[in-house]
């Protein structure tokens, strides 16, 4: 299986969505998290602390890749048309993590049209959702599903526990002394479970 975390818009959970999945999917098989982002978020994150699965750029992905069961691939914000396509064509399913704020969600759509003349199979992530009484989360859904657009059960809770694991090198499940690891880490195990039970 070869995941894909893709989006137009920085800093709405991409990095931290294809960690989680790959800890999710490491449960099953070997995982490979291809870290395709100049940033190399994902390979500092690992380099903080202990990840339990291996993460390599995008370069040493090649080698490394015939080894592995799945693959979760993090790429790049703002891919221009032809990156999207190379991004697009080579993974099973495409991840969109999108805040609930109107900017992310227009950026969203706006790579779903693009992605519409590539004919990808992709689904859409809500991420970063408020705690209530703030109901961006939950109008955010219905702007997607009212556009009829595949969308994850699951949405991903904003929590501060994302940021120590983070901080930590760990994913969030390995976070200690904090009551909402466990919370935080269902949401992913739960949209893990939607992509691959
Ligand atoms: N569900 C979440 N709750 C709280 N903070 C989060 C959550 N997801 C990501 N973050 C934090 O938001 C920032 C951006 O997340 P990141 O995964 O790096 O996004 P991207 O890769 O899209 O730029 C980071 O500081 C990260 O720790
Ligand atoms: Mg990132």
């Amino acid at each position: 299986m070869i995941v894909t975390v893709a989006s137009f818009k920085g800093g709405v959970g991409k990095t931290t969505t294809a960690l989680h999945l790959a800890a999710y999917f490491q449960h099953q098989a070997d995982t490979l998290l291809v870290d395709g982002d100049l940033n190399r978020s994902a390979l500092e994150w690992a380099s903080r602390g202990e990840l339990p699965f291996k993460v390599v750029d995008e370069k040493q992905a090649v080698k490394f890749a015939r080894a592995y069961e799945h693959i979760v691939i993090d790429t790049p914000a703002r891919p221009v048309p032809d990156e999207l396509k190379t991004i697009a064509s080579g993974c099973d399913l495409l991840v969109l993590p999108t805040s609930p704020d109107a900017l992310a969600l227009g950026a969203t759509l706006q790579m779903v049209d693009a992605l519409k003349r590539l004919s990808t199979h992709y689904k859409i992530l809500l991420t970063l959702i408020p705690p209530p009484p703030n109901k961006t989360g939950d109008e955010a859904r219905k702007a997607i599903a009212s556009n009829s657009l595949p969308i994850f059960k699951t949405g991903i809770r904003r929590l501060a526990v994302f940021q120590k694991a983070a901080l930590e090198g760990v994913p969030v499940n390995q976070v200690k002394n904090d009551s909402y690891a466990k919370i935080a880490w269902r949401c992913y195990f739960e949209v893990g479970k939607e992509i691959l039970p």
